[in-house]
């Protein structure tokens, strides 16, 4: 397996609803400077859809890299209020995060349309960030490791060693997303060495080694560094405290 620091390190922010194109713009001023100099990680920020320009306007010519929320798996289509990966590629995103547990929960998606979702991604080119976490409930019935695993297998069921190279995968344990309730290093770097060691069983010890696997769940910048020190940990996808430049710059310098 690579040494951990072959894979390159992602802190993502994900705005969730939140900030309109104008409040889009501003951050992008004042966030840009914070980060300017900074090469040890990628950085990606995921707007509304309704914002996605005006953040590929605000990092035009910045390390800084576009994201979407979700996608629709068909090209096109009668599918109202629906958004597809063409269309967010044309509009300069590079990645696109796929079942967040809001949408579990709130829009009842599934193990199975998120594996739609993430080969129309992948067809676009775009980066699937492909997010699995267990409740509370199922924590505490010690179910962790087997809802992991069934949404790793469902969510990535059918792709090729070539797709499964450009996933990224966010492990978001529900009971600590918005919750200021963070899982500590020790359980956050055990659930991704789970992770990585389903990964191998399905796709082999050269592309588990290169798998980035994100935490997330009320990230700050007061415990971004104790997560990183683990060498499973490859990064963070960051809600909250993503809102706010100076925070979200923090984050991103944990190591600064
Ligand atoms: P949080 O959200 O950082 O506000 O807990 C994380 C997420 O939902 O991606």
């Amino acid at each position: 397996m690579p040494a951990a620091s072959a894979r390159k390190p992602v802190i993502a922010g994900n705005w969730k609803m939140f900030k309109t194109v104008a409040e889009t713009a501003k951050f992008f001023q004042v966030f840009r400077p914070l980060v300017e100099d900074l090469t040890h990680a990628e950085i990606v920020i995921a707007p509304s859809f309704l914002s996605l320009p005006a953040a590929v306007e605000g990092a035009t010519g910045s390390q800084i890299q576009i994201a979407a929320q979700n996608l629709h798996w068909e090209s096109e289509g009668a599918f109202t209020g629906e958004v597809s990966a063409p269309m967010m590629k044309a509009a300069g995103a590079r990645a696109v995060i796929i079942g967040h547990s809001e949408r579990r929960q709130f829009f009842h998606e599934t193990d199975e349309t998120v594996n739609l979702r993430v080969k129309a991604a992948l067809k676009s080119g775009l980066t699937p960030i492909v997010c699995i976490g267990e409740t509370l409930d199922q924590r505490e019935a010690e179910q962790t490791k087997a809802v992991l695993l069934q949404q790793f297998d469902g969510g990535l069921a059918s792709l090729t060693e070539k797709d499964f190279s450009r996933i990224i995968v966010a492990y978001e344990p529900v009971w600590a997303i918005g919750t200021g309730r963070t899982a500590t290093p020790e359980i956050a770097a055990e659930t991704h060495i789970c992770i990585r060691d389903k990964a191998q069983q399905r796709f082999g010890k050269k592309l588990a080694g290169q798998l980035r696997i994100l935490y997330g769940g009320s990230v700050k910048p007061a415990n971004i560094q104790g997560l990183m020190e683990k060498p499973d940990i490859d990064g963070a996808l960051v809600g909250g405290a993503s809102l706010e430049a100076a925070s979200m710059a923090a984050i991103v310098r944990y190591q600064a």
